[in-house]
């Protein structure tokens, strides 16, 4: 091109980056990888091809891992931990720091390695991935640093089987294993099958910073690996990312092992642009939500809902800005869209818009080049039900729709399955804020898009999955309590004696559902006797009916969670208030169901009061944090609640009760909470306290039946948001499996009791929403 010519057009010259070192590193690991287990690479066995998405050239061969394989990283990781828990926080700092700076110093290499295995642009490589798993290493070594005196009394899980995806594969490995090796635990991590290059060159900068051997342990491979990773026995942990359909199936396939899990699923998160907005930056900030990694990320702004009465404006606009999108070699600098991964994931976006793109008007203003590519596509017209508006198609599509008030946009942003992210446009911050709160999302960026940092925590809601990472609040998914925990003993309850003296009046406790005494839907009731043969009453015996009519209360409640933390505090107070006033009454009751002593049934009395007076206290000082964010802005982490939530109660008939109680409405959630199963009467007797506090209907409800049955319905209902378990009878495997549906958050105890800090009590209660906003120069 001419000088002239170039003046001419006004257009980029190809600036190629160079993929000669990263060519060469592939040359010298010899083409054949295995794994990278106990410190040390591994002969290769049964290889696959790596190829590069753009080219379809082979650029190496890896290795599927074998059953034998996993057993190997497992045993290694195993091997490695005590020691890695025991050197300490400040030593484990130094060697995150040292992957810090290597990851820095072999910046380029990371970037042009990834741009080859993956496709994505050179210029997001370099400038977003590789430095946001630098800042990653750095501030998690901060973390390690910290963890004695920040998180006292934590301790690691142990070792952790990570399973990444394709989109971002060194990121994605930064934000799994950072966290996780800060607080001691030792890591397998498995890449995706299409992308595991970057990992590979990882595993060699863990020995080039002397990392100790089996701290991280990475095996290739596909899914199959990935389930026997979830599989094994010896991994006290599962973290992934990916689809929704195998994180569902991971769900399913960890319930009842104790493994505790955290997911990070799909999502169809929407970008809402209000008529006020400022419509160019609102028009950049779209290019980047959707079209950056070829919109293959996980809370893209795949869904633009646009205010009516700027709706063309904005579309012409927009279908303007994407001409000028470059699609093509991602190796050059002035690429705008790179390759799709894969051609297989090529044809699932194909697949989708032959399907839906015909309800729509299909806008593609740049074309793709031949190959794995696809070009940006815009599709307006469409309307919430679509297709399109509904799947998640996981490449550079945009689907869009218009809405005429604030109300309506909220309605059309939440119609989804997910909760991941949102994006809202608008300069008037009045609005913006007020949005913000309304849309279920984890992450909400206020006038922006896809903002990712170290210190802010990311992750989602309903069926985009669990857990959040980043923050003080992803270290909650490495560590626990430190302390064993003892087996449970169920509570024997008295049986019915022999011969037993008939009263004549019926003393059936009823159910308490949405702030009144019900009748059990079977009409069914169970007598409770005193370890004397004495009958102490009878208890209903709810069922299916009942635990739906308790959710619908429970949903109908749902004032409560935009009640004022004071206000919550008062209510608390004032159960514990009401409840000392009566507690005499409490502990005869107690006494005359278990047979326990005076002195354990005053104890225990006194326990719930303190319960109630500790959460009151909290209910309005789970402070939230302004996140320092090296970009102009901050990420607000704010304490939500988590919204219904069905608790099963261990057997101290009342402290079992007010523990799950107390936690759960302070942080403005709705408890559907079922009594023990053993011993149920101080709950029953529980509803009248709450009837002289001032607890709106349907705040709390209080089942008395069969935990199993229960746990069941509670487990698999779609408007329950989570379960907990303290039941002594050992429902952990069932809840889970039944949570797979919607994929709720589950607490249970895999038979084992333990006092759990109110803190773990507090996070369980709460989903921190990062909002980001616009703050400062
Ligand atoms: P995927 O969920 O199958 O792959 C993610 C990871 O899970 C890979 O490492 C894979 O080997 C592993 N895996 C697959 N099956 C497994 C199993 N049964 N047990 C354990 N690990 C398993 O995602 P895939 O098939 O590559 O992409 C399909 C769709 O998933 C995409 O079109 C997109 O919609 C979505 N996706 C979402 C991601 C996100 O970050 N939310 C990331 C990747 C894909």
């Amino acid at each position: 091109m001419t000088v002239k010519e170039i003046f001419d057009t006004m257009d980029y010259g190809a600036a190629p980056e160079s993929a000669a070192e990263a060519l060469a590193w592939l040359v010298d690991g010899g083409d054949r990888f295995g794994h990278f287990i106990g410190g040390a690479m591994t002969e290769p066995g049964e290889v696959f091809e790596a190829r590069n998405p753009a080219t379809g050239e082979v650029l190496a061969h890896l290795t599927q891992a074998s059953a034998a394989d996993v057993d190997a990283a497992v045993a290694a990781a195993r091997r490695a931990q005590g020691r890695w828990a025991r050197i300490g926080g400040k030593a484990r700092a130094k060697y995150l720091y040292a992957l810090a700076r290597l990851v820095q110093k072999h910046g380029r290499l990371f970037a042009v390695l990834e741009t080859l295995d993956n496709g994505k642009p050179i210029r997001e490589s370099r400038d977003i991935d590789v430095a946001l798993v630098a800042r990653h290493f750095y501030y998690h070594a901060g973390m390690a640093q910290l963890m004695e005196e920040e998180l006292p009394g934590r301790e690691p899980l142990g070792v952790c089987g990570q399973i990444i995806p394709w989109n971002f594969p060194l990121l994605m490995l930064a934000w799994k294993i950072a966290p996780a090796i800060a607080m001691g635990n030792t890591v397998v991590l498995k890449p995706a099958e299409y992308t595991s290059l970057t990992a590979l060159l990882f595993a060699q900068i863990c020995q080039e910073a002397g990392l100790p051997k089996g701290v991280v342990n990475i095996v290739t491979g596909d899914g199959t690996v990935g389930e026997r990773i979830v599989a094994h026995p010896e991994v006290d942990k599962i973290a992934f990312t990916g689809s929704t359909a195998v994180g569902r199936r991971i769900r399913k396939a960890t319930a009842g092992s104790g493994k505790s899990l955290t997911l990070e699923l799909g999502g169809k998160s929407p970008y809402i642009v209000f008529d006020d907005a400022d419509m160019d930056s609102a028009i950049e900030g779209l290019v980047d939500a959707i079209f950056f990694n070829q919109g293959q990320v996980c809370c893209a702004g795949s869904r633009l809902l646009v205010q009516e009465g700027i709706a063309g404006e904005f579309a012409a606009r927009l279908v303007e800005r994407m001409s000028k999108l470059r699609i093509g070699n991602p190796l050059d600098k002035s690429i705008d869209i790179g390759a799709i991964v894969d051609p297989g994931q090529l044809r699932h976006i194909e697949g989708l818009m032959a399907r839906g793109g015909g309800e729509g008007h299909v806008h593609q203003p740049v074309p793709a080049p031949e190959g794995c590519f696809y070009p940006p596509t815009l599709v307006t017209g469409l309307s919430p039900s679509s297709l399109l508006m509904q799947e998640e198609i996981f490449g550079p599509v945009l689907v869009s729709t218009t809405f005429r008030t604030p109300t309506e946009a909220v309605q059309m942003a939440n119609d989804t399955r997910y909760g991941l992210a949102a994006s809202v446009w608008s300069e008037n911050v009045n609005l913006a804020l007020d949005i913000a709160p309304k849309l279920v999302a984890g992450v909400v960026w206020v006038n922006g898009s896809n903002m990712f940092d170290a210190a802010a925590g990311f992750g989602g809601l309903r069926e985009s999955g669990f857990g959040r990472e980043g923050g003080w609040e992803g270290l909650m998914a490495y560590t626990r309590p430190a302390g064993r925990a003892a087996p449970v003993k169920p509570a024997k309850p008295a049986a019915k004696p022999e011969e037993m003296e008939v009263g004549g009046l019926d003393r059936t406790a009823k159910l308490y559902i949405g702030g009144k005494q019900a009748r059990p839907d079977g009409g069914y009731s169970q007598a409770v006797f005193s370890p004397k043969g004495r009958l102490l009453g009878h208890v209903s015996l709810a069922s299916r009916k009942d635990v739906r009519n308790a959710v619908e209360a429970a949903r109908a409640a749902r004032g409560w969670a935009s009640a004022t933390a004071h206000n919550r505090a008062q209510v608390l107070y004032y159960i514990g208030e009401n409840l000392s006033a009566r507690a005499e009454e409490f502990a005869a009751r107690l006494r005359d169901m278990t047979g326990t002593t005076a002195a354990k049934a005053g104890a225990e009395v006194a326990e719930a009061i303190d319960t109630l007076f500790t959460f009151a206290a909290w209910a309005d000082k789970l402070d939230g944090a302004a996140k320092p964010v090296p970009m102009r802005g901050v990420a607000l982490a704010m304490n939500a609640p988590v919204g219904v939530i069905g608790a099963l109660c261990d057997d101290r008939p009342l402290a079992g009760l007010v523990s799950v109680i107390a936690p759960a409405i302070a942080m403005g959630n709705r408890v559907i909470a079922v009594a023990s199963e053993a011993w149920p009467l101080a709950a029953t007797d529980f509803y009248q306290v709450l009837d002289t506090s001032d607890v709106p209907g349907g705040v709390v409800n209080i089942l008395t039946g069969p935990h199993e049955d229960l746990a069941k319905t509670l487990a698999g209902h779609m408007d329950v948001e989570a379960v907990w378990s303290f039941s002594s009878a050992d429902l952990s495997g069932r809840i889970e499996r039944e949570s797979a549906g919607n994929l709720k958050r589950t607490w249970v105890n895999n038979g084992l009791a333990r006092t759990w800090p109110a803190r773990d009590w507090l996070a369980q209660a709460t989903e921190v929403r990062t909002i980001w906003v616009p703050y400062g120069e």
